[in-house]
């Protein structure tokens, strides 16, 4: 067994985490160039987004070859120099499987379009008049899920964009190649993997309309996926590795499928349920203040319920498809360093294992753009049009693609107050937000009380108190949602966790703190009264 569960898991962006050869674009080397930077915070594993070779219509999820590396990234020597080096410092390195589908530039989807049959098998391609889809199923990214192809008479599938064509995961050649290429990275060294939208792979058997939702019914946590994850995972041997799989409008039940222990299939999950309680009717697009108590029961919920269940949870608030946190769920205006620290706090210590996004750390923003034309992702530049195509004036749908847009946690790695943040001496690919000028690494380093002072004592309290990262979880109810507060339990030791989740001061007496508890850690230097909460206050208590 691998120590997961004491780990904490630093994700880089590579397009935006450091550029080493000024061509705007993050890339191997300047990962390289920074393990002394994640040695320091504490950092276990990191897990580094696709970085093969790629079109980039989706920045790297749209891989075209899973053999070899993106040139823009830099080359396979770079990446054997990363995972050595790495290793030597006591961090793993984590790569990003992009399994559900593959770029319609990588040489099985031109086969298949060429009207090779083999490979068409290898897609989903379904007969159908030019006019009308095999199903109405909607793409993640917006527009039908199909596409015509004029020369073969049929469509294919692709739940993303136009350009990430959907495989054929019921092919088991497909499912031969796969497995080749996690046999060929993991003898380069690597400690583990992320699955990208790996519930998805398993397609129903008939394909049908969908007259009461966008078709994800039919195919997330599909008939055969447990199946084919267990398949995989023997088969290449990676059970002892970390594996964590992203798992796209999934159900709990399935979630303690795929992590527990008996099963065999993966390490921990990532489910988004949280990160949605700001959706209006479910919808991305559509904006609502974030519903507190329905975020406070989802928490509770799936910590509870996978702890009886035997399953495991990545815990997380930031990821590159997600807005920043600090700009979401707390106040970066007014309560900036409070509410980073204290959505920090929440996540850290709750029972799974912790995820880091880039720039999290140091309380990164969302962007400032003022123009559409600032924006880079594909499906923020086809929401945009949609939103305009239904009505929405230009100033209502930029609003509401600055709070959605993915480009939120897409933007450079801010390392100084100098130019460019420090990411880069070329022109970086997206924007640099202004606030590097202040919210950058080596101001925060020179800084006892900073954010990333902060994490860096949160990530050291995991390894120090084994009840963080082996204790039960129970939930402790303070009266309001506006209050998330747990406790932890492990070999009579006992946590009290309590969160502010709102700029107000709350009264938490309800929830009974011993007079002898001491404070692990909080984010008030003079925390006195332990009745009272501060707006955005958090605190940790230990009692043995
Ligand atoms: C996942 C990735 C996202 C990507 C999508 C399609 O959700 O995190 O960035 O666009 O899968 O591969
Ligand atoms: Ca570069």
């Amino acid at each position: 067994m691998n120590d997961f569960k004491k780990s904490t898991i630093y994700q880089i962006y590579i397009k935006s985490f450091k550029d080493s050869n000024a061509d705007g674009i993050g890339d191997l080397n300047g990962i390289r160039s920074e393990l002394g930077y994640l040695k320091d915070l504490g950092i276990d594993y990191i897990w580094i987004t696709p970085c093969f070779r790629s079109p980039m219509n989706d920045n790297g999820y749209d891989v075209a070859d899973y053999y070899s590396i993106n040139p823009i990234f830099g080359t396979m020597e770079d990446a054997e120099s990363l995972i050595r080096e790495a290793r030597g410092m006591g961090i793993g390195v984590m790569f990003d499987m992009v399994f559900n589908h593959t770029s319609t530039e990588h040489e099985w989807f031109r086969k298949a379009l060429a009207g090779d049959p083999e490979y068409m098998d290898y897609y989903i391609f379904k007969d159908g008049p030019a006019e009308t889809p095999p199903t109405n199923w909607v793409s993640k990214f917006g527009g039908s899920a199909w596409e015509y192809v004029p020369h073969l008479g049929k469509w294919y599938l692709h739940l993303f964009d136009v350009t990430q064509a959907d495989l054929n995961w019921d092919n088991p050649r497909v499912r031969e190649e796969l497995k080749k290429v996690i046999l060929f990275w993991k003898a380069k060294g690597l400690n583990g993997f992320r699955f990208d939208v790996v519930n998805l792979i398993s397609k129903p058997a008939v394909f049908e309309d969908d007259f009461i939702g966008d078709g994800r019914r039919f195919y997330s946590d599909g008939p055969h996926v447990h199946e084919y994850l267990k398949e995989l995972v023997r088969d290449t041997g990676i059970e002892d590795m970390v594996t964590v799989g992203e798992m796209s409008s999934t159900s709990l039940d399935n979630c303690v499928r795929y992590t527990n222990p008996a099963e065999r299939e993966l390490s921990m999950v990532f489910s988004f349920h949280h990160l949605k309680v700001d959706y209006k009717d479910g919808f991305k697009w559509a904006l609502k203040p974030a519903d507190l108590s329905e975020l406070r029961r989802l928490f509770k919920d799936w910590q509870e319920q996978m702890q009886e269940k035997g399953g495991w949870n990545a815990t997380f608030f930031c990821n590159h498809d997600q807005p920043r946190t600090v700009s979401r769920f707390g106040d970066d205006r007014n309560y900036w360093k409070e509410s980073a620290k204290m959505l920090a706090t929440l996540t850290h210590m709750m029972r799974g294992t912790p995820y880091v996004y880039q720039g999290e750390e140091i309380g990164m923003t969302n962007v400032d753009y003022s123009s559409i034309d600032q924006y880079r992702d594909v499906e923020s530049l086809n929401y945009y049009q949609i939103l305009l195509d239904e009505g929405k004036s230009r100033e209502e749908a930029l609003h509401i693609i600055h709070e959605r847009s993915r480009d939120n946690g897409r933007t450079p790695m801010q390392w100084t107050g100098g130019e460019n943040g420090g990411f880069t001496s070329g022109t970086p690919w997206i924007g640099v937000p202004a606030n590097h000028t202040f919210i950058n690494v080596e101001a925060e380093e020179n800084d006892a009380d900073s954010i990333l002072a902060y994490y860096k004592k949160l990530i050291a309290l995991r390894k120090e108190y084994p009840v963080i990262a082996e204790g039960t979880i129970r939930f402790l109810d303070a009266g309001t949602d506006e209050i998330i507060a747990y406790e932890r339990e492990y070999k009579g030791s006992r946590l009290i966790v309590i969160c502010n989740m709102t700029a107000q001061s709350l009264d938490a007496s309800g929830i009974g703190i011993p007079s002898n508890a001491q404070i692990l850690i909080s984010n008030s230097c003079e925390k006195t009264d332990i009745g009272r909460l501060k707006p955005y206050e958090t605190a940790v208590y230990l009692t043995v």
